[in-house]
């Protein structure tokens, strides 16, 4: 019998795995409470920008297996129900949101047939599984909730999700595993690591494995503080210790730091649950590893007024970048956005591009100045600033914005750009964590 998925929430989580699990020859229905976004996914449309995933929905949507609905009855011959709700950060603190988790488990808790499978992939509050287990069970005592969550990166969602590097499967029950199983057949036949857990301990490897990342990016970012004061060069410095196999050499970038709405939003949740469990001092280096993050907008607004001068009034600044990492138009917590909104607090009149994300930026910040093209953003600029690392921004040739900006400097705030070249052309070129600034 093959097995029949049904997708909970079709953001940005939900609508990558309700079109990959189709793609993977499964009938997949994709259920959410928001009518426009049920509209446009039926219309292959997806209402955020993630490179494959449009080509992937059409061809699903053509093939017959894939469908999305607002009715939660939809759901009721599915098997498999994956919930892929939010969890933002609450709005008066640092915990996570469990409200839109608790409401999508209520809604399908009573529609769901006796012997199928929840599987939560939200990133929740550990301890949140096991809740909506016997929540679930108390409804319907013929079914079970197991934990599988993801790890997909915004830019790269289609590849994470149909070759992840591991797959980890929270269970209380090895009925659950064996369901999992058949899901997941074709990663298992080519070998993915296939971890099994506990409930809570699947929960953790979540938000621990984001924990780990945003120490390694604040770990360099503290670097480049150094290397700044001492007269170093936080790029060599990271090529140098990345060659060490057991440090690696990736999530090394120094620059503005990390944003988007996961990281940030993670390891303060991870913070607030550690203090109800009582363990608040095994991540009180968290809160340092957020102030490193955050303490990195600041010195390149420092490195701006080092250059210009310190008020900051009527000063032509240009903006490269908007979103919070290539290859995506997503704008929450964005480091890039949060500084050329600091920078006009502050009186200059700034101009920002994206490849991606100006319609997004546009609608969280209306007061900043948009460009549609590299050329309109950087005209009569008498400094511009490289925030986001678009490969169209790496791709510029100094030479030619020469002419088009009032004053050559530019800072580059993710130290992605070729100093060498910026400088032959004629440029003068900061960075954050390089000395010579
Ligand atoms: C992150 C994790 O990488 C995923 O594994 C996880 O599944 C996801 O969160 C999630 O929880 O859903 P994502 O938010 O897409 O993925 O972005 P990352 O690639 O992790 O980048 C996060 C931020 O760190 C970006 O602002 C990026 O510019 C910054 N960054 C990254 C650096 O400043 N330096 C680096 O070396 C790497």
């Amino acid at each position: 019998m093959s097995i029949k998925i049904s997708v909970i929430g079709t953001g940005y989580l939900g609508a990558t795995h309700a079109t990959c699990m189709s793609s993977l020859g499964f009938e997949v229905v994709g259920v959410d409470v928001d009518p426009k976004k049920i509209e446009s996914l039926s219309q292959g449309i997806i209402p955020f920008y993630e490179p494959r995933l449009e080509e992937l929905l059409q061809t699903e949507l053509k093939s017959g297996r894939l469908t999305f609905s607002t009715d939660f009855s939809a759901i009721k011959e599915c098997d498999v129900h994956f919930i892929c709700v939010g969890t933002p950060q609450i709005a008066n603190g640092i915990a996570a949101d469990r409200t839109y988790v608790f409401a999508a488990l209520d809604a399908i808790a009573p529609v769901i047939k006796d012997g199928s499978l929840v599987v939560g992939k939200s990133t929740v509050p550990v301890g949140t599984a096991a809740e909506l287990r016997d929540r679930l069970l108390k409804i319907n005592p013929k079914t079970d909730l197991a934990w599988n969550p993801e790890f997909l990166r915004e830019g790269f969602a289609v590849e994470d999700t149909l070759n992840p590097t591991r797959l980890v499967v929270g269970v209380a029950n090895h009925l659950a595993e064996e369901t999992l199983r058949k899901v997941y057949s074709k990663n298992l036949a080519d070998q993915t690591p296939w971890i099994v857990a506990d409930l809570p301990t699947s929960e953790l490897v979540k938000v621990s494995a984001n924990a780990f990342l945003a120490t390694k990016i604040s770990f360099i970012n503290a670097m480049a503080e150094v290397c700044e004061a001492a007269g170093g060069d936080v790029t060599v410095l990271a090529k140098a210790i990345g060659y060490d196999p057991r440090i690696g050499s990736r999530f090394l970038q120094a620059g503005i730091g990390f944003g988007g709405g996961c990281l940030p939003k993670d390891i303060r949740a991870f913070m607030a649950r550690a203090e109800e469990l009582g363990a608040e001092q095994a991540l009180e280096f968290l809160r340092e590893i957020d102030s490193i993050n955050l303490r990195a907008r600041s010195r390149m607004i420092d490195l701006v007024r080092r250059d210009l001068s310190e008020d900051l009034r009527g000063k032509k600044i240009a903006v490269l970048g908007a979103a919070f990492k290539p290859d995506s138009d997503d704008v929450r917590d964005s480091p890039a956005l949060d500084i050329a909104v600091q920078i006009q607090g502050a009186g200059a009149h700034v101009t920002v591009h994206d490849p991606k994300a100006i319609h997004n930026a546009e609608a969280r910040f209306p007061a900043l100045n948009y460009a549609d093209t590299i050329e309109t953003c950087v005209a009569d600029a008498e400094l511009v600033l490289h925030l986001t690392e678009w490969k169209v921004y790496r791709e510029i040739d100094p030479l030619k914005l020469l002419g088009l900006v009032a004053n050559p400097t530019i800072i580059d705030g993710r130290n992605a750009l070729d100093r060498e070249l910026w400088r032959a052309a004629g440029w003068q070129f900061r960075a954050l964590g390089r000395s010579e600034n």
